[in-house]
């Protein structure tokens, strides 16, 4: 078990395009998956993307089960997502508090699609192909992002609705911030 240090925003690794997985099931892969784990639980994170950890693949992790820090959230399925592809299914769009374990401290109101279909590949290759809206709709277009070197200060419309989680948040104790604004 290794939790691996997250690259914070400013660090060019993260503003690069990461490569596809061309080899499924190696010793590599599964350690990297594991890693991201460890990382994100540590971090106590919803979602983790490998070049948050400085690794240049296509490779997601998400999962909320019934975390005690995101009440509000829906559940959303402990997935690994390999080379993953997002499709539209409706072009309403969601506006949404974010954060992102590479940017601490910070959240922001960010849109995104209300209705996706995503499909990729488990680490053994099998093929993964869900609809999925709401929050975990929102947190897989955010992982996704860091496939293609995009942090979700990018993505906001508004940037009056971008700020320190502490100032914008003061109702909530310093534990209990991320209640208001669930992601990573
Ligand atoms: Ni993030």
């Amino acid at each position: 078990m290794t939790v691996r240090r997250v690259l914070r925003m400013g660090d060019p690794r993260l503003l690069q395009i990461a490569q596809p997985v061309r080899e499924f099931g190696s010793k590599d892969l599964k350690s990297l998956i594991e890693d991201m784990f460890d990382t994100m639980e540590d971090y106590d994170g919803a979602g983790l993307a490998a070049p948050q950890i400085g690794v240049p693949k296509r490779v997601v992790i998400f999962g909320v089960d019934n975390n005690p820090r995101y009440p509000e959230a829906d559940q959303v399925p402990t997935t690994v997502l390999i080379n993953p592809e997002i499709t539209v299914s409706s072009l309403k769009k969601e506006s949404g508090w974010e954060g992102c374990l590479s940017v601490p401290g910070m959240r922001g109101r960010v849109d995104r699609y209300a209705q996706i279909r995503y499909r990729g590949y488990d680490l053994q290759g099998n093929e993964i192909e869900r609809e999925a809206n709401g929050f975990h709709a929102r947190v897989v277009q955010h992982e996704c992002d860091h496939l293609d070197g995009i942090l979700y200060p990018a993505r906001i419309s508004d940037m009056r609705y971008f700020g320190f989680e502490e100032v914008l948040f003061p109702e909530f104790g310093e534990n209990e911030q991320t209640k208001a604004a669930p992601l990573e």
